[in-house]
């Protein structure tokens, strides 16, 4: 019984590469339908009013406040100019699970009073010029209609965050309000996404940089777009010619999705049931609990575990990602590693080898569409770009990933690469470079609030 439902389960979540193409294909044709009106598809394709990429020339001192991924971090960085990033220190807080889903006022207060805790312990290493004010690049990983780069109302949460109160509010002004409250002194020079933030600090680094990918707790892409290729945008043609667009590739759904059972029941159990559909099947946030889930159905229906269920796998998202992970990478003979997560987070003793060696399977298949459907993803914006195909001359194409599920799984960043090569091609493949871009969102916002500082002209 066990076999036939991992059997089952193994089909309704497979991507052969005919599936995966009609998911790059559909992704393109979403993102056209998202750039040519509002509410023109599921994608919100929103425009970030970024139009210059960092060049290198940037100079000064900065701070990046980063909320939305796993940890809530607080950076300060020392631009020099084409010596590059001179200094930079970082701090990461948890953000308590009670002001994911409180008062908004209690969870930009608690950002803002970490913001001045930091700013309150500078080290004599980082001066700002005497009389400037403090300039902030704040990096808000959620769906943002922006009316300009420093001010934006919040579309809806995401990723277990559910706060009503600061729907279709300014995220700027709400932690501009916050900073005061504190008693600092500081001013919000560029709101950023976080595929948006690692887009710009990718860019610094690399020039070829066209697209970022966030693979963490949620999952999104931002890519630079043609600006007379937009045509919901109505302002002024940039004098760049271009425009970031911050795809929110989380919310993308088609029809050619494997969507099976598991991941119908997590969405409607969910914080947003029917959005964010695409994330349920890849991102951090949920491959453990999809996991969890069969594992449950697995308990129930064919003694998976024994005679009973174990209570613990009822409790939602006790099964987490890294877990996950830990449990795919066990390559000892016995899985001790797989026995000892059982054990631990669970409560299940005693398993036999081929148990733990069905978990690992089940691993296998999560990760693996998840990571397939990404790469599906990725192709599907180099489509849009024109990138998918050899180009005459060679160019390089390189996109910035960042986020923990990309960083810490392994296996997850292994299919996700395969992937890429098996839908492009060896010989356009090899032109496509996907580059960890560590902590680049932080610094791509500091760099977005120093080339957007009130202070430029005086630099020139
Ligand atoms: C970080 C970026 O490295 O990755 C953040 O600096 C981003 O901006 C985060 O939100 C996403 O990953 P995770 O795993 O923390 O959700
Ligand atoms: C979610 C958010 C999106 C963010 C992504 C990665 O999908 O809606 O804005 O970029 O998570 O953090």
């Amino acid at each position: 019984r066990a076999v036939a439902i991992v059997k089952e389960f193994e089909e309704k979540c497979a991507t052969p590469i005919g599936k995966l193409r009609q998911v790059a294909d559909a992704m393109t044709v979403e993102m056209h339908a998202g750039l040519a009106s509002e509410g023109g598809s599921k994608l919100k394709m929103l425009i970030s009013y970024v139009d210059n990429l960092p060049t290198g020339d940037e100079k000064g001192l900065f701070y990046a406040l980063d909320l939305g991924g796993t940890n809530f971090r607080v950076l300060r960085v020392q631009l020099g100019g084409k010596v590059g990033v001179v200094k930079q220190e970082a701090e990461e807080v948890s953000i308590p699970a009670r002001l994911m889903v409180g008062r908004s006022n209690e969870l930009f207060d608690f950002i803002a009073a970490e913001l001045a805790k930091y700013v309150a312990c500078e080290s004599e290493d980082f001066q700002l010029p005497a009389g400037r004010q403090r300039e902030l690049g704040f990096t808000f990983s959620f769906p943002v209609k922006q009316t300009s780069l420093v001010s934006g109302t919040l579309i809806s949460w995401t990723k277990g965050f559910a706060i009503n109160e600061t729907i279709g509010e300014d995220v700027v002004s709400e932690l501009t309000k916050a900073i005061e409250r504190q008693g600092l002194d500081m001013r919000v020079a560029a709101l950023v996404n976080d595929t948006v933030g690692t887009l710009a600090g990718g860019r610094y680094y690399d020039k070829d940089v066209v697209a970022a990918v966030i693979l963490g707790t949620g999952t999104n892409a931002a890519y630079v777009e043609r600006a007379h290729a937009i045509p919901k945008w109505h302002g002024l043609l940039p004098k760049s010619g271009e425009m970031v667009i911050n795809m929110e590739w989380g919310n993308f759904r088609s029809s050619h999705l494997p969507v099976t059972e598991y991941d119908q029941s997590l969405d409607a159990e969910s914080l947003n049931p029917g959005e964010q559909i695409f994330e349920k099947l890849i991102s951090g946030m949920y491959l453990g609990d999809i996991l969890r889930r069969i594992l449950l159905r697995l308990a129930e229906e064919a003694s998976f575990f024994g005679d009973t269920v174990p209570p613990k796998l009822l409790v939602p998202f006790i099964l987490r990602t890294p877990d996950m992970s830990a449990i795919h990478h066990d390559t000892s003979s016995d899985l001790r590693v797989v026995a000892s997560k059982l054990k631990d987070i669970l409560g299940i003793m005693n398993t036999s080898l081929k148990t733990r060696k069905m978990l690992l399977e089940l691993c296998d298949i999560v990760a693996k569409r998840g990571a397939r459907l990404s790469a599906a993803g990725v192709v599907g914006i180099l489509k849009k770009q024109g990138r998918d195909v050899a180009a005459a001359e060679k160019a390089r194409t390189v996109i910035a990933m960042d986020g923990g599920l990309y960083e810490h799984y392994t296996l997850f960043r292994k299919f996700l690469e395969n992937t890429l090569t098996e839908m492009l091609g060896e010989e356009v493949a090899s032109t496509v470079i996907v580059t960890h871009a560590n902590d680049g969102s932080g610094i791509g916002a500091a760099l977005l609030a120093a080339s957007h500082s009130q202070y430029l002209e005086l630099e020139e």
